[in-house]
């Protein structure tokens, strides 16, 4: 593998500053909160070890009386409508096996797909289809997804990609001050990260996320292939630029080899951003692309013609991705290098 850490070892971040669950029109009291003291045992065994940001806010918080009332703890009970950002109201079942999930506000009832939550907000629609850029689509028919393990993700080595077990420490380095809380796996393919974020035990919950539905069938088949328990995890559909959490829910935002495919990373980086609470951390990998040196004006003008003859994959510089980190409060930017290869890390502002 090619010498990585050429600018930026992957330092450990500051420590997590306090969490930040409010909602735009009103308060929801995270559910952890009320688990801190005499909580169904139920409720403890699945986020006993959530994150300082998440259990530690201020009492007054706790004491305020939210008008929605929030659902009981389940794995379920961090997932929110993605329309308007609210939680839902029929998390509580409490195997997690409820068969749809019901936005408190607007009332949207979203479907258990059995292999995943579709938490699209177009889900439910009869005559309205989307279709999304072609790097967004190729990953959504059952071919790719059957191959992304089987050879095609393994290719990317050939870019300077480290292979997935350096990848995951690597990340694991960066993540270390969100241990123990929540973790979205954005873009998860086939789970191939997720399955280790669940099988290291770090985490209290593990949220695969990913647009294609038959990435996530794939990624539930490995789970069970691989006999991975599925109580701290679970398999969301969802599109990267309208997520489904509360704001500032999230302790962890983790995207393998996905900004080159999402349609526009500003609102996906946007996204992140609003669901991580201060202190929360976002890691991502992609290919880099200052090879086209953004300074030359005329190339930065041709790049949305290339991206288009490249099936729309957005290829970004460190720079870039550093300045749309920053645009969207996500400081202290670290990266590391190999070819066209980049991991990065950056913190959710306090
Ligand atoms: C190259 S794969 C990366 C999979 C995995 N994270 C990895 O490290 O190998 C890119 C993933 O991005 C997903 N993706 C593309 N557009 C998306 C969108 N708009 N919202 C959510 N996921 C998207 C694709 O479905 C695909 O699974």
């Amino acid at each position: 593998m090619a010498a990585l850490g050429a600018a930026t070892t992957p330092a450990a971040a500051p420590a997590a500053p306090r969490g930040n669950n409010r909602h735009p029109r009103h308060r929801v009291a995270a559910p952890a909160r009320r688990s801190r003291g005499g909580a169904p045992a139920r409720r403890l065994e699945l986020h006993a070890s959530v994150s300082p940001a998440v259990t530690a806010d201020a009492p007054d918080e706790a004491a305020a009386e939210p008008l929605v009332e929030p659902a009981p703890e389940t794995k379920l009970s961090k997932l929110a409508c993605p329309i308007c950002y609210y939680p839902f109201v029929s998390a509580s079942d409490p195997s997690g096996d409820a068969s749809s999930l019901e936005c408190s506000t607007c009332k949207k009832v979203y479907p258990n797909k059995q292999d995943y939550w579709d938490l699209t907000v177009a889900v439910g629609s009869t005559e309205y289809s989307e279709s999304k850029p072609a790097a967004t689509e190729i990953f959504r028919t059952p071919l790719v997804s059957f191959l992304y393990e089987r050879g095609w993700r393994q290719n990317f080595i050939w870019g300077g990609f480290p292979g997935l077990e350096r990848e995951f420490e690597m990340a694991k380095t960066y993540l270390n001050p969100t241990i123990g809380g929540t973790i979205v796996d954005a873009s998860c393919g086939s789970g191939l990260f997720s399955r280790l974020f669940v099988k290291s035990g770090l985490y209290s919950l593990v949220v695969a996320l990913d647009f294609s539905e038959n990435m996530l069938k794939q990624c539930n088949e490995y789970v069970k292939q691989e006999n991975i328990s599925d109580e701290r995890l679970a398999l969301v559909r969802a599109d990267i630029s309208r997520l489904p959490f509360v704001n500032g829910s999230i302790d962890a935002v983790h995207a393998g080899a996905a900004i080159h495919c999402w349609p526009s990373p500003a609102c996906a980086v946007a996204e992140i951003s609003r669901v991580l609470r201060s202190g929360g951390i976002f890691v991502a990998s992609t290919f880099v692309a200052d090879v086209i040196p953004p300074a030359i004006p005329i190339l930065r003008i041709a790049r949305p013609y290339i991206s288009q003859i490249g099936g729309n994959n957005t290829f970004l510089s460190e720079v870039e991705l550093e300045d749309l980190c920053k645009a969207c409060g996500l400081v202290d930017f670290k990266f590391v290098r190999s070819g066209f290869y980049i991991m990065f890390s950056a913190t959710k502002a306090s």
